[in-house]
């Protein structure tokens, strides 16, 4: 596996690919990785001859107060862990390399509509540092494919979203969320958890859980909505939103039929968040 950190070397690492009309595909990271973002390199290895993983911490999607500073960099690990995974190329440029001119004046890409409400809603710009990071990085690899988890429905949904707006030539892969095997969702941000609360954390996957089963029955959203805020609570969860809505993240009318339950919770120091797909019935 090369691992690249500046602009120049992964240009030159990519261009005998290009030439030989390898396919490429790209991997966005923040690092920290565990066996979610492994499952993206290995559906990355399954549809490309050329997997590149990006390493990158990205201040631009921190809000201040956010935990960029806290974030855990595990660079050496990460490392470990692509290379045993398949993963070809390991880009981990610096924050100067790819803002050279700092954050301010930046210029940034939004995505309206999809990057409002939700995690959106809670921490604003989120939003706009993930499409511009992402678009940066589509743009120094030019992959044919890019792939990112569902755990986080929202980002996806924005960078579909982005790249259909953009005519950016990329196809985007959505991987399903790797849960342990109490249910919990993957996440960079359960290593924030105390030992207590990772025994509670499980739990927000499980209300939601039993939300679906009863949206899936036909009782009334605004009902299973507030079982379900009630529910977090008394968990021991601080909600920060529960959501029913459409897979495009529209309200869901009386004839929507595929839908999405999406939760953001704090739990102690982590912010967990979840999503479960389902079908309303007719
Ligand atoms: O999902 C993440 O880890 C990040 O938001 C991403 C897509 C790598 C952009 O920094």
């Amino acid at each position: 596996m090369h691992t690249l950190q500046t602009i120049e070397a992964l240009d030159d690492c990519l261009a005998g690919p290009r030439r030989r009309g390898q396919r490429i595909a790209l991997v966005p990271t923040m690092g920290n990785l565990h066996a979610g973002h492994l499952a993206l390199v290995h559906h990355a290895r399954r549809e490309a001859d050329l997997v590149v993983t990006s390493l990158f911490v990205n201040p631009l999607q921190f809000s201040p107060g956010e935990d960029l500073d806290a974030y855990p960099r595990t660079f050496a690990d990460d490392r470990a862990a692509l290379e045993a995974a398949g993963c070809d190329v390991l880009f981990a440029p610096s924050t100067r390399t790819l803002y050279p001119n700092g954050l301010d004046g930046l210029t940034r890409v939004q995505v309206p509509g999809v990057s409002e409400g939700l995690c959106g809603g809670s921490r604003p710009g989120h939003f706009d540092g993930v499409a511009t990071v992402v678009s940066m990085l589509l743009h120094l690899v030019a992959p044919h494919l890019a792939c990112f988890g569902e755990k986080d429905y929202q980002q996806l949904a924005v960078i579909r979203k982005m790249v259909a707006d953009l005519h950016i030539p990329v196809e985007i892969a959505g991987v399903p969320i790797v849960r342990a095997d109490d249910g919990l969702a993957l996440s960079s941000r359960n290593g924030y958890l105390s030992p207590n609360e990772r025994t509670t954390a499980p739990k927000l996957y499980r209300i939601l859980g039993a939300m679906r089963d009863r949206l899936a029955r036909g009782e009334v959203p605004a009902n299973v909505l507030d079982d379900g805020h009630r529910a977090l609570r008394e968990a021991g969860f601080t909600p920060d939103y529960l959501a029913l809505r459409d897979t495009h993240l529209a309200p869901v009318e009386a004839d929507t039929r595929d839908a999405v339950l999406l939760a953001a919770a704090y739990l102690g120091p982590a912010r967990l968040i979840d999503n479960l797909t389902l079908q309303l019935p007719a």
